[in-house]
């Protein structure tokens, strides 16, 4: 049963591969396929970068607490980051109007983005349903940008929130002397995800 299934993927796959399965037989616009992937891509990315963060976030907080927690952040974070865009081809981060790590400042199309989703927030709309996507005047080499809105949820609040343990801020300090990024409630907009989906090099 497993093999049929499986077997059944991979056919899939190599008829789709080859243009075979699609499901209409009009011709797509030529620029579709590529957009569709690069979309692909971006979400792929989005979702293992935040799948993996959060785990080894969660992980830490409930078994070590903050403390160690912050290390995670400072360490994996960037790491993961590092990993997921070597997967997918992409560059991604996290960044936020009030960054906590000035590497993860924004650009200026992310201050742009952002500005549009706090106006979108602040007019009463979801955080996480905050999602732009760019295909158009982007630069050399790069097919997509999308960038999605990031929610504070309760467990943010301990390393984010308005009340801060003092031995959990006094570390924030010692790594992030110009940390931005406390202050928040549940609810908010504390930031996004974004990628840059490079273009493919076809060999
Ligand atoms: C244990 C403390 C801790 C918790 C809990 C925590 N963060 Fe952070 N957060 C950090 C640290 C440390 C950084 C800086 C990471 C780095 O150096 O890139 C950071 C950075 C970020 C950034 C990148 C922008 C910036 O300010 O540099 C975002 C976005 C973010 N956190 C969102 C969240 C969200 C959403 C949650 C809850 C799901 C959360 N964080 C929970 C410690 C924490």
């Amino acid at each position: 049963m497993l093999s049929i299934h499986r077997l059944s993927l991979v056919t899939f796959a190599l008829l789709t591969a080859a243009g075979i399965a699609r499901a209409d037989s009009q011709p797509l616009p030529a620029s579709q396929p590529d957009s569709s992937t690069a979309q692909a891509r971006a979400q792929a990315a989005m979702s293992e970068f935040g799948t993996r963060l959060r785990a080894v976030l969660q992980e830490q907080l409930q078994a070590q607490g903050p403390l160690p927690a912050i290390d995670v952040c400072h360490v994996q974070a960037p790491q993961i980051a590092a990993e997921v865009m070597q997967t997918h081809g992409v560059r991604l981060g996290r960044t936020s109007e009030r960054v906590r790590n000035l590497a993860n400042a924004p650009t200026e199309w992310q201050t742009q983005l952002l500005t549009e989703f706090a106006a979108k927030v602040a007019g009463g709309e979801a955080p996480e349903a905050q999602l732009a996507k760019q295909h158009d005047n982007l630069p050399d080499g790069v097919a997509l940008r999308v960038m999605r809105g990031i929610p504070v949820e309760a467990p943010c609040t301990v390393c984010h929130g308005t009340t801060i343990a003092p031995e959990v801020a006094a570390s924030l300090l010692t790594y992030y002397p110009e940390d931005a990024a406390t202050g928040y409630s549940v609810g908010e907009l504390r930031g996004a995800i974004w990628v840059e989906v490079l273009q493919q090099v076809t060999p």
